[in-house]
Parts: structure tokens; C-alpha cells; sequence
């Protein structure tokens, strides 16, 4: 739907582009972009924060912020989608990926895209963009975990080669996994073991 300028030296920012002519620059998360995730958060709708969060929280909790402005600069990678709404930068989009309780190998993402910007390719770009940072660190395999209901998000993680499977310590949810370096295959199915109590991209471990 988007089209991607990319830079051939990742992980640089990359400047996105819809097809309705809506520009956002996705960049890795910065110290000082407490104010802009904060906004950005305590926006969304009540469904989007769920489904991001898996908890009904109405505003980002101070511990979760600094956990989403500090991701581990070695093993995970943390972007911003920022817009300018008048003169002002506005994110739209937050992706990451983290290491959890699973093998060295893998890494845990979640996503989320700005309600009224949400249906015009973003996301599809940022998930692009982790499985592209991944792949850069050695990272072998991608997994993320979905609510039920979430229909968007598992049709995207579909698109992108994801298989989706019973998650086995959370009835609310599925895993999708995507072992980097195979080609996407639509449909595909892979059986991905669930550590119970892992941490996850979702939220900060406790
Ligand atoms: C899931 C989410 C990230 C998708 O982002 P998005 O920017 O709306 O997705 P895109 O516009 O890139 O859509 C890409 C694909 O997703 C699927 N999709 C998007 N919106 C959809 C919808 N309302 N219903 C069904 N499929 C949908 C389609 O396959 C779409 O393909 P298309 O390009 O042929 O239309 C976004 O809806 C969101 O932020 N949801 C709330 C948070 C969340 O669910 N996070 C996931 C936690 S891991």
C-alpha cells in the first residue's frame, strides 16, 4: 500500500510513504521521546491500547514509559513512526522487539499504529522494518502474541509469512512466529513452543 525510501546502511531512519500521500519517518526511539510516546499511548482508542497491551490500562504507567524509551541496545530494537501534525511531530506507530524467556535466538514484537492512521499500510511497513532489523542482528525467529479477536493484526502477521498457532499459556491469545531468512509463505504452519511466564514485547517484565 506504502512505499518505503530505504537507506542501504540500516538501521538509518527510513521516510515512508502512504498512498494517500501521508509521510512518516521511522526512526529508532530516542531519550528524550517520553513526550511523544506518552501522546501517543494515552491516544489511543481503548481497543488499540488493549490490543497492544493486553490490559485495559487508561494512561502509560511511568515504568512502562522508561521501558519504552530503554530497549537493550545489543539484542532489541525499538522504532518510532513520526509525523508532523502542523509543526509539530507527532508519533503514529511504535514497534519493537525484545529478547523474552525464549532461546538466545529469538526475539518477542509488538506493534501498534495510531487509530486514524491505521488501515493505509503502516503497519505492514513497521513489521517489515522489525523483520529486517532482525534478520541484520542474527535474530532467528520473530514471535509475537495476538489477542483472539485481533483480526487485523493476524491477517498482517499472515501476509508477512507469520504462522499463527494456539497460544498455550494465555487462552485470550495466539502466537504468530516467523522464522527469519525463509521466504514468506502465506498459510503456513509452524508449531512454536510457549514458555509460560516469558517476557514480552507487550510489556516490561516484572
Ligand atoms: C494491527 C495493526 C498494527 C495493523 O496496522 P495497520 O497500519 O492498520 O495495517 P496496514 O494498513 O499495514 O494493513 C496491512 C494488512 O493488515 C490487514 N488489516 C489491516 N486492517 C485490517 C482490518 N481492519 N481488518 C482485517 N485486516 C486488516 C490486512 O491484511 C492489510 O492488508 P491490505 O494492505 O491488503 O489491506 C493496527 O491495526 C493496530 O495498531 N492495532 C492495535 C494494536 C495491535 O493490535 N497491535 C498488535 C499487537 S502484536
Amino acid at each position: 500500500m506504502g512505499a518505503a525510501i530505504t537507506n542501504p546502511n540500516p538501521p538509518a531512519p527510513v521516510l515512508w510513504s502512504s498512498a494517500d500521500c501521508r509521510l512518516a519517518l521511522l526512526r529508532p526511539v530516542r531519550e528524550h521521546d517520553a513526550p511523544l510516546i506518552e501522546a501517543f499511548v494515552n491516544g489511543l482508542s481503548p481497543q488499540s491500547r488493549m490490543r497492544r497491551f493486553h490490559t485495559g490500562v487508561k494512561t502509560l504507567p511511568p515504568s512502562w514509559l522508561q521501558w519504552m524509551l530503554h530497549p537493550d541496545p545489543l539484542r532489541d530494537v525499538a522504532l518510532l513512526a513520526i509525523a508532523v501534525d502542523g509543526r509539530q511531530p507527532v508519533c503514529v506507530g511504535e514497534a519493537r522487539f525484545a529478547l523474552g524467556d525464549g532461546p538466545p535466538g529469538e526475539r518477542e514484537f509488538a506493534l501498534v499504529v495510531a487509530d486514524d492512521w491505521q488501515g493505509v499500510g503502516l503497519g505492514s511497513e513497521l513489521l517489515r522494518q522489525l523483520g529486517h532489523r532482525a534478520a541484520l542482528q542474527g535474530v532467528e525467529r520473530l514471535v509475537g502474541d495476538v489477542m483472539r479477536d485481533n483480526l487485523p493484526m493476524i491477517e498482517l502477521a499472515r501476509r508477512h509469512g507469520y504462522a499463527v498457532r494456539t497460544h498455550r499459556g494465555d487462552p485470550r491469545l495466539l502466537q504468530v512466529a516467523r522464522s527469519l531468512g525463509d521466504a514468506p509463505r502465506h498459510g503456513a504452519t509452524r508449531a512454536v513452543a510457549h514458555r509460560p511466564g516469558a517476557a514480552s514485547a507487550a510489556l516490561p517484565a516484572h
